[in-house]
């Protein structure tokens, strides 16, 4: 979704203003541009298309500034061209805005200005139009103050970040429902919508609250409500480096993080299995959680709330609540729960999953859930996000950034934060002895060596990619804990290579799916051991009889015979336990999405179309 920079009190702001939305290109965009205070005039050069496009109408310009605000632009309200990219500046010129949300009242807000002809599209243009008025009404003029007055009237979501010609060494920024970080770092002035465009100039960054506007100057920070009250925001320190988020020679993002998921699990299950005082048998602990032990032992219900891949990871959560700790599940589409009447109470965990933390409707729908006193937990990748700032209790997978658009080890650790929730659970209403969460555990800790071996798959997958590439339709089937993976491998083939994939539960394919096969379609069966497995067998007796072609997963103990059933078996080591055969068997899916979609010439770290937070309803 739209990225922001904005840098005050560098000398070579334009460039630093370029690297940052660099950074910022993993969310997805479709156009770019800048603004800069130049002498009398407030000089804007965007452009539609790729960063590149945006660089090139920059060369010849003179861009030399201290001061200057940057966009990439995803867009909702307008088409995605020069004229709707960002920033938008009002008629006479003298305040610009960039902006990341929806402003919903911007119609409203248009008319009041009567007959005027705007030069965009977009929900944003209306902004800078309101703010120059403010400005004009004001006796000395201040942008904040006009900022402020402004933002008071706004429905909808922003991340709001203007300069004006008044005062051009000055960034005004005011956010609601939208992240906005901002940072103050030997002598210069930074905000930016994710931490990914600072972490080059400084790792101390403050996260601004919903309805705070900060006045970013080289000299220093100041932060208020929107009555210009003073306000803090959350500050906090990132821990993670600027080589973190490079590619460190692999072809893209998305390769390189696959092939760190060993890690990405290691990392996210260490230290959690502790003993509390020497002598103490090691008990399970979520240090960050926060929720009381007391009020976890008392849940009847609960709801798992989350959108995407995201959402792939709860369906497993379920499946080890209900088998741990004995507590009923439902898991929902985030976006599809606050808009009917769930029934909740102070008795009901609500779980909301997110990589960002940033997701729009999985924000709404576990506020939703809070105001009906239902305690919330998040499983989150992003410290200090905002749905991790505002749950009652976090469990952090420790994945590190993620920057290629498909979401692939913040995956597997939010399995694996899943699997964790499951066990504390149950140890926390005693339904299991210590050495048997124990034991479970030390198996846990097998896996992130377990997919090294899977990750030796590679060239095989490769070669069966080069098979399929051009197959037009592919079918997921699994069940049990091989259906939420059979839904991520389609939802990871069809984001990145664009070809039509689908899951279904295997057991479904009678009651219609299975009239779509044919010969030549593809059909990937999940099917490890375990005691679904002879039905997968059935299963794919059904779908070869009809002429598809099979690539099964299976096991170690399983592969022999699916050999007899399967064209192509892909075969995992033994998992150590069921459910986490789930972050063995997701690994081979993610491989061959990578291998069709770059086979056929696709740009996997940035699928069209697609934004890697998603800050829109
Ligand atoms: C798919 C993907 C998305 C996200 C979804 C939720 O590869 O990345 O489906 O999973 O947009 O994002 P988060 O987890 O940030 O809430």
């Amino acid at each position: 979704m739209c990225g922001i920079i904005g840098i005050t009190g560098r000398d070579d702001a334009v460039e630093g203003i370029v690297a940052g939305l660099k950074r910022l290109e993993y969310r997805g965009y479709d156009s770019a541009g800048a603004v800069i205070p130049d002498g009398q005039q407030l000089r804007a050069v965007k452009r539609a298309g790729k960063l590149e496009e945006f660089v090139h109408a920059l060369e010849g310009q003179p861009m030399a500034s201290t001061c200057g605000i940057g966009h990439t632009r995803w867009a909702t309200h307008g088409a995605p061209t020069d004229r709707n990219a960002h920033p938008h500046l009002d008629p006479t010129g003298r305040v610009a805005v960039v902006h990341n949300g929806i402003i919903e009242n911007y119609q409203l807000l248009k008319a009041e200005l009567g007959d005027v002809r705007f030069a965009s599209d977009t929900d944003t243009e209306v902004v800078a139009y309101h703010v120059a008025r403010e400005l004009d009404a004001l006796d000395t003029p201040d942008l904040a103050e006009a900022v402020r007055r402004t933002v008071r009237r706004l429905k909808g979501a922003f991340a709001l970040c203007f300069v004006a010609i008044d005062d051009p060494e000055t960034i005004v920024v005011a956010k609601k429902e939208a992240p906005l970080i901002v940072a103050h770092a030997d002598g210069v002035g930074y905000c930016a919508s994710d931490v990914a465009a600072l972490i080059a100039h400084t790792r101390d960054v403050a996260a601004l609250l919903d309805g705070q506007v900060a006045v970013i100057r080289p000299d220093g920070l100041e932060i208020t409500d929107v009555d210009g009250n003073p306000a803090q925001p959350h500050e906090y320190t990132v821990h993670w480096d600027l080589e973190a988020a490079e590619k460190q020679g692999y072809d893209s993002f998305m390769l390189k993080e696959i092939f760190e998921q060993p890690q990405a699990v290691h990392d996210t299950l260490l230290d959690r299995h502790t003993a509390s005082e020497p002598g103490a048998a090691p008990a399970l602990h979520l240090d960050e959680l926060h929720i009381d032990e007391r009020e976890l032992a008392r849940i009847d219900k609960v709801f798992i709330l989350a959108c995407g891949t995201s959402l792939h990871a709860g369906m497993v959560g379920k499946l080890a609540i209900e088998h741990w700790a004995g507590i009923p599940v439902d898991v929902e589409v985030a976006s599809e729960f606050r808009y009917r009447d769930p029934i909740v109470d102070a008795h009901t965990l609500v779980i909301a999953i997110s990589q960002s933390g940033e997701t729009v409707d999985t924000i709404a729908a576990a506020s939703h859930a809070r105001d009906q006193r239902a305690p919330v937990l998040a499983i989150c990748n992003v410290v200090g996000s905002t749905l991790a700032r505002e749950a009652d209790g976090v469990l952090y997978t420790h994945a590190g950034p993620e920057v290629g658009v498909a979401a692939t080890k913040t995956f597997v650790t939010q399995i694996v934060g899943c699997l964790l929730t499951g066990l504390y659970l149950s140890q926390v209403r005693g339904r299991m002895f210590a050495t048997e969460t124990a034991d479970i555990l030390s198996r846990l800790q097998q896996m992130p060596a377990a997919i090294e071996q899977v990750l030796e798959l590679d060239g095989e997958i490769r070669e069966l990619a080069e098979r399929y590439k051009d197959t037009d339709y592919t079918m997921f089937i699994g069940r049990h804990a091989g259906l939420p993976i059979a839904m991520e491998g389609a939802l990871k083939l069809k984001e990145i290579s664009y070809l039509h994939a689908e899951a279904f539960p295997a057991g479904e394919m009678k009651h219609g799916p299975i009239a779509l096969i044919e010969s030549g379609s593809l059909v990937v069966a999940l099917a490890p051991g375990g005691h679904v497995f002879p039905k997968m067998v059935s299963n794919i007796q059904e779908v070869r009889a009809r002429g598809a072609s099979v690539l099964a997963i299976g096991t170690d103990g399983s592969a022999a015979d699916l050999k007899e059933h399967a064209d192509h078996v892909l075969t995992l080591p033994e998992p150590t336990h069921e459910l986490a055969t789930t972050v063995l068997s997701t690994v081979p899916l993610q491989l061959f999405a990578y291998h069709v979609a770059t086979l056929r010439g696709e740009d996997v770290d940035k699928p069209r179309n697609l934004a890697k937070t998603v800050t829109v309803e």
